[in-house]
């Protein structure tokens, strides 16, 4: 059901954890399975310095969060916010189509994580 690649970064994880002093964290939840992602981000010079994740979830979010972290570290704000859904499915070599919506929440909680940091920027 799963790749292979899904399941080294379920069984695996990268960056998994929290940065106690991030400067911003994007929170996404799924209201219909109740899974929840955080993701948080250290940014220098405008680059995704460091980056870590909590998911409490299933293996595809899980896997998902995972290779979400590592294709964004390294990444300016702007590079980050483009990333899609479709780069991360396929760095990990596809999901079934059952569970294509858990790699959304992934994604989707590194870009809010961005927003809030340029939001706070602003302010
Ligand atoms: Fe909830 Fe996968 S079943 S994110």
């Amino acid at each position: 059901m799963y790749s292979e690649k899904l399941m080294e970064h379920f069984r695996n994880p990268k960056n998994m954890g929290k940065i106690e002093n991030a400067d911003a964290v994007g929170k996404v939840g799924n209201p219909v399975c109740g899974d929840e992602v955080y993701i948080y981000i250290k940014v220098n010079d405008n680059r995704i310095e460091d980056i870590k994740f909590e998911t409490c979830g299933c293996a595809a979010a899980i896997g998902t969060s995972s290779i979400t972290t590592e294709l964004a570290k390294g990444k300016t704000l702007d590079e980050a916010l483009e990333l899609t859904n479709k780069e991360v499915v396929d760095a990990l070599d596809g999901l079934p189509p059952i569970k294509l919506h858990c790699s959304e929440l992934a994604v989707d909680a590194l870009k809010a994580a961005v927003k809030e940091y340029l939001d706070k920027r602003k302010s």
